[in-house]
């Protein structure tokens, strides 16, 4: 089977894990467990064809966090590898907002990459991220 390998990248506690653990398991996790190293992989269906996918869930790193894609794709010495950036906990009033959706769309756009706004919490978006990395992965 096609297996499609994932990342999840991002400063610590905005949710890589529980957007993995939704995807993964159709749970939202409430603790806040901060993650080592984990990975997943389950058989899913991608437009009608079994595959495979395999996500690589990091600790977070509150350092360096905005310069994330530039590390992969230099220590992969690949400038094609798929990204999204993804502005998580979206169920969350907009008083807790941290960046504007301008200021994500800028930098996605600086990085050549789509914006999907998701929550781990509603299950808002979810599927639809890791399906889309799968296309764009599959497309390479
Ligand atoms: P590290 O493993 O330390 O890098 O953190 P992480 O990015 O994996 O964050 P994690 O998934 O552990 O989530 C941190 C906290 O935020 C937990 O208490 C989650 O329940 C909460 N959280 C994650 N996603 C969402 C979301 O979409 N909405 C809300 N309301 N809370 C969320
Ligand atoms: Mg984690």
């Amino acid at each position: 089977l096609p297996l499609h390998k994932v990342i999840m990248v991002g400063s610590g506690g905005v949710g890589k894990s529980a957007l993995t653990l939704q995807y993964m398991y159709g749970d939202f996790v409430e603790e806040y467990d901060p993650t080592k190293a984990d990975s997943y992989r389950k058989k899913v269906t991608l437009d009608g064809q079994d595959c495979q996918i395999d996500i690589l869930d990091t600790a977070g790193q509150e350092e360096y966090a905005a310069d994330f894609r530039e590390q992969i794709s230099r220590v992969l010495d690949d400038d094609s590898v798929p990204f999204i950036l993804v502005g998580n906990k979206a169920d969350l009033a907009n008083s807790y907002r941290k960046v504007t959706k301008d200021e994500a769309a800028a930098k996605a756009a600086e990085w050549g990459c789509p914006y999907i706004e998701t929550s781990a919490k509603t299950r808002l978006n979810v599927d639809e991220v890791y399906t889309e990395l799968m296309r764009k992965i599959r497309a390479r």
